[in-house]
């Protein structure tokens, strides 16, 4: 029976990891997959993450099961952590989470609930948007369809066409955004944007589903979560995928939660029930070790402000490596404007540049970076900028 199978190609992202490692050149530069590095080009592991680690284990007697919903203290941190700690829907116990195996977890969780309450609903995805969107959220039986989102030519977000989009969209439909740091392209909705959408979702009866799997490397903590908030306030019903792996460095522990905005605490608890359900069926149970290790930094003064401080260093540094690419790039090809990539936030750009260049610059001078040119800046090191530059403006001469 399984013969018959097709054998499928890699996955974009992830197939240019295993490429990357099996490149022996030493000049090899990774822009490919999303993880935040440091300037030795090392992911370590978060400071706090590995005191945490220590109590956690020190502490641990038993490898039982925890609950159906994952850990309970972990899955209250996080909800304050995202709305902050006097939100009036957690004031208004209108707010429920389920600890899910990472953001990716919590965003299929989420759309296999859409898909129980309304399975004609349609989720709304941007154009573009993180490869992985689609397979996570259409494997829940919901049809999907895209909404304009960026225009390449500022590197800025194309609110108006957005806005124009979503202005025609039925009651009932699902709006999956960004929180923040917007993958792939590193535009994202400014304040006034975002309160501009409120007015819109709410006559039109929408239903946001945000991502927020970069909480703290855009604007800081409380400013990626802007839009959250503020929708979380204002409207009856929100789902919030939420991804520890970025912001705690937690990757492979899979780590992440699904938040619940329900219209009220009845309907919040119902929904919880559902989510329980939907996740007994597919992997019954959350994994432990990441969750136990974000509570423990989070319900700890210490650790937290270390982790506060590293955080802040990543998003500093991340900073620090648009200006200084740009300026690069400037020197190097002064020719084109790359001022947006210095404008944008988070970990990802797209350069602008066509397959064929992409391709160029990965078999020619060993830089790795997916397809449509998406680069993950935090894979640049001041040793490798100049480098990276240079190979850019030969590929752009030609
Ligand atoms: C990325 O976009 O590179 C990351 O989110 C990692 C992944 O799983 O694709």
């Amino acid at each position: 029976m399984l013969e018959r199978l097709e054998r499928l190609p890699v996955d974009p992202i992830l197939g240019l990891m295993a490429a990357f490692r099996a490149d022996a050149d030493p000049r090899k530069v990774d822009l490919g997959v999303g993880v935040y590095r440091d300037d030795r080009g090392e992911t370590p592991v978060v400071k706090a993450v590995r005191q945490a680690e220590q109590a956690v284990l020190a502490r641990q007697t038993t490898k039982a099961y925890v609950a159906p919903a994952g850990n309970p203290a972990f899955n209250q941190a996080i909800e304050r952590l995202v709305l902050g700690d006097e939100h009036p829907a957690l004031i208004a116990g209108r707010v429920r989470s389920i600890q899910a195996p990472g953001g990716c977890g919590a965003l299929r969780l989420g759309a296999q609930l859409v898909q129980t309450a309304s399975p004609q609903s349609l989720v709304h995805v941007s154009t573009p948007s993180w490869a992985n969107h689609v397979p996570l959220l259409s494997g829940s039986g919901l049809e999907l369809a895209r909404y304009p989102y960026f225009d390449a030519a500022s590197g800025a977000v194309n609110f108006g066409a957005m806005l124009g989009a979503l202005d025609k969209l039925p009651a009932r439909s699902v709006v999956l955004l960004h929180a923040s740091c917007h993958n792939p392209t590193g535009a994202d909705l400014s304040e006034a944007q975002w309160r501009e959408l409120l007015p819109l979702f709410k006559q039109r009866g929408l239903l946001p589903f945000i991502d927020m799997a970069y909480q703290g490397l855009g604007g800081g903590i409380a400013e990626d979560a802007f839009g959250i908030r503020l929708f979380g306030a204002e409207l009856p019903e929100v789902l919030v995928a939420v991804s520890c792996s970025k912001n705690f460095g937690l990757y492979r522990e899979r780590t992440g939660s699904l938040i619940v905005i329900g219209e009220s605490p009845a309907a919040a608890d119902a929904d919880l029930s559902q989510l329980v359900r939907i996740a007994r069926s597919i992997y019954s149970m959350p994994p432990d070790h990441g969750a136990a290790i974000v509570q423990e930094i989070l319900a700890s003064e210490g650790l937290r402000s270390s982790w506060t401080d590293e955080l802040s260093g990543m998003r500093t540094r991340i900073r620090g490596l648009r200006n200084d690419v740009v300026a690069r790039l400037t020197a190097a090809y002064p020719q084109r404007s790359f001022g947006f990539i210095a404008t944008q936030r988070g970990l990802f750009s797209f350069l602008g540049i066509d397959t064929s260049q992409v391709r160029e610059l990965r078999e020619k001078h060993h830089i790795y970076m997916t397809d449509d040119s998406r680069v993950n800046v935090a894979g640049l090191r001041s040793e490798n900028i100049p480098y990276f530059a240079e190979a850019m403006a030969q590929v752009l001469q030609k």
